[in-house]
């Protein structure tokens, strides 16, 4: 018999993980959120009849919780159902942030419980979207060593790979994740400035640059960081590098810190691939340090 699972925090995230811990045959002990329309509409979907705007109501008769409230509450949140004094002793109780360790969950500590953060490292903005994406996608596990047998049964559970870290390794972590999906849509869009300021429309930008990217993506997941990388800086070509600097610099100045910083990266990863000579790898070196 699985263990009976509440959720606090009726959003993307809360109402997902119900609907897939309960189709993985989860007995839901109720849902909670801050609006009681919320936890109505999550509990519908993942078809339990017990839901408030309480959580102490719903968080008693649960052996594991999970609080799926945005960041800022979830600490709060976690003492409210501590003073009332409703977590089980001996449960689990789990939060989904990257960025925050499991210690914001100490007051449930404190009355008995086992604390840990489960990370699905996956960015979604809708259930619909997130009940295909989550399942396939790395949950990322920090905690007290009680919880972890528990944490890696539950994310095998909905069909997710697992993976552990320290706590002291969460911000890293998480920044890796912000540079990975947040930069890139910086980068995109610091692209399709380039393309506007020589009239390409936003449109056609996004549809280029786009097949562009899934290009690159398929690329570095066949044959990895090192061998995925192509253009001027991977075949060497200086004097392509420096049309680019030069053009940057007339047009789109405000651009050029950025190009020439991330040029300097992309030399390292050309440089440790062994296939540039010394002197072609130390004139780009020069060129995007000047
Ligand atoms: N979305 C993502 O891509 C993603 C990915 C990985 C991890 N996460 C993490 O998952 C967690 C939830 O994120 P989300 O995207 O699902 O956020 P969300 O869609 O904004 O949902 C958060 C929910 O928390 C509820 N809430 C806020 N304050 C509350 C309180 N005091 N008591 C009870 N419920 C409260 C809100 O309920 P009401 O509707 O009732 O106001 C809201 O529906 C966060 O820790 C986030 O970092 C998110």
């Amino acid at each position: 018999m699985k263990r009976a699972i509440a959720i606090v925090g009726c959003g993307t995230i809360g109402t997902t993980l119900g609907r897939l811990f309960a189709e993985a045959g989860y007995p839901i002990a109720g849902v909670a959120s801050r609006r009681i329309e919320s936890a109505r509409t999550a509990a519908e979907f993942i078809g339990t009849s017990n839901y408030s705007d309480n959580s102490a109501q719903i968080t008693l008769d649960a052996d594991i919780v999970f609080i799926t409230t945005t960041d800022i509450c979830i600490e709060p949140v976690c003492d409210e159902i501590a003073q009332n004094r409703a977590f089980k002793k001996g449960a689990f109780v789990f939060h989904c942030s990257g960025a925050l360790p499991s210690g914001i969950l100490r007051s449930a500590r404190h009355c008995g419980a086992y604390t840990g953060s489960i990370h699905p490292l996956q960015s979604v903005a809708s259930v619909k979207e997130a009940l295909c994406t989550i399942a396939g996608c790395t949950c990322v596990f920090e905690g007290e060593p009680e919880v972890l047998l528990t944490a890696r049964e539950l994310v095998r559970d909905i069909g997710a790979d697992f993976m552990q870290i320290g706590e002291r390794d969460k911000p890293l972590y998480h920044a890796a994740a912000v540079v990975a999906s947040n930069y890139l849509v910086t980068l995109v869009s610091v692209a399709t400035e380039l393309n506007e300021i020589i009239g390409i429309s936003g449109r056609s930008s996004a549809k280029g640059l786009l097949c562009l990217i899934r290009g690159t993506l398929d690329n570095l997941e066949k044959l990895g960081i090192s061998d995925a990388l192509t253009g001027p800086i991977a075949r060497g070509d200086i004097g392509t590098i420096a049309s680019h600097i030069d053009a940057i610099k007339r047009r789109a100045p405000h651009l050029l810190s950025l190009y020439k910083a991330l040029g300097e990266m992309t030399v390292s990863i050309a440089g440790a691939n062994g296939k540039l000579d010394t002197d072609t790898i130390e004139g780009m070196q020069t060129l995007l340090a000047a």
